[in-house]
């Protein structure tokens, strides 16, 4: 039976992965702040017994780790560590008041998923050295990440920075056999971009993009644009030089600037 520990449960993309691994008969640790939309989603799960619920802010790394201590005794190990949890808002630069929630994505898009893997690491070396083969560490990057966004500084700034913090630390564990799985979403239909006024070429539903999500964290992909059209975009954005991406890109939409919660 697979441990699979994901944060950002309780909505979108960690929802749906937890819907996923359950029906795959997986032993789940979910995490979230939001305690009753977790139970509720628990109670839809199969064999809700089997799972274990983390109310918790993953900005609070103590709790993060406490967590992840009870999930390994619970489960004797961890299997896949998926770091879902995330938040995107708009930002411009020249609004001091912007600094916190640059701040705030930061903290819970990257520096929240440096602690949601550190405390399961050893574990998963141990288990790694009596053979075990399809442990992984799953980072949620954005298509966002691959070239910066007009008035999503925060955003386009934290992903490229999950994005490059799991490829060093998927070189850094290659000899460790630990498996670190980037998964870059395009756009997926979750709360998150329901929110969105604009286009949103390729919306996948959530279900789906967790089933492609599921394949690629099982056979070890070290990075996965989903869907793969997205991936295609994915790839000539980052051929484009600069004067012209500036053209085409400054007219983009933009995520809407507000408090954050
Ligand atoms: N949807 C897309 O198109 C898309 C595209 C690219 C990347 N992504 C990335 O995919 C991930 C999931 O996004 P989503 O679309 O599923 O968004 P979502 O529906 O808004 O869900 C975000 C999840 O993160 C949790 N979360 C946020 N801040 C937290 C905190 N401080 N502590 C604990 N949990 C926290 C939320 O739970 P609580 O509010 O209960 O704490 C919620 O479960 C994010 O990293 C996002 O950046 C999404």
């Amino acid at each position: 039976m697979k441990r699979v520990f994901i944060t950002g449960a309780s909505s979108g993309i960690g929802a749906a992965l937890a819907q996923y691994y359950a029906e795959q008969g997986a032993t789940l640790g979910l995490v979230a702040r939001r305690q009753a939309v977790l139970e509720q989603l628990l109670a839809g799960l199969p064999h809700p017994e089997r799972h274990r619920l983390y109310a918790l802010d993953v900005n609070d790394h103590a709790a993060l780790t406490a967590a992840a201590e009870d999930f390994i005794a619970a489960g004797d190990g961890v299997d896949v560590v998926i770091a879902s949890a995330g938040i995107s808002q708009g930002t411009l630069t020249e609004y001091a008041e912007d600094q916190q929630v640059f701040e705030q994505v930061f903290a819970t898009n990257v520096l929240a998923t440096v602690a949601t893997f550190t405390p399961f690491i050893a574990t998963m070396k141990r288990q790694a050295r009596a053979g075990q083969t399809d442990l992984r560490l799953v980072g949620v990057g954005s298509v966002a990440g691959i070239r910066g966004l007009p008035g999503a500084g925060a955003y386009s700034g934290s992903k490229a920075a999950v994005i490059g913090y799991c490829e060093s630390l998927r070189v850094e564990l290659r000899a460790s056999g630990i498996k670190v799985v980037t998964i870059v979403p395009g756009y997926i239909d979750t709360p998150m971009t329901q929110v969105n006024h604009y286009k949103m070429p390729f919306l996948m539903p959530a279900r789906q993009f967790a089933a492609k999500t599921g394949a690629a964290v099982a056979r070890g992909s070290s990075y996965r644009v989903i869907p793969w059209q997205m991936g295609v975009v994915a790839k000539l954005l980052r051929l484009l030089p600069n004067w012209l991406y500036d053209m085409v890109f400054s007219k983009a939409p933009r995520k809407a600037r507000k408090t954050i919660n």
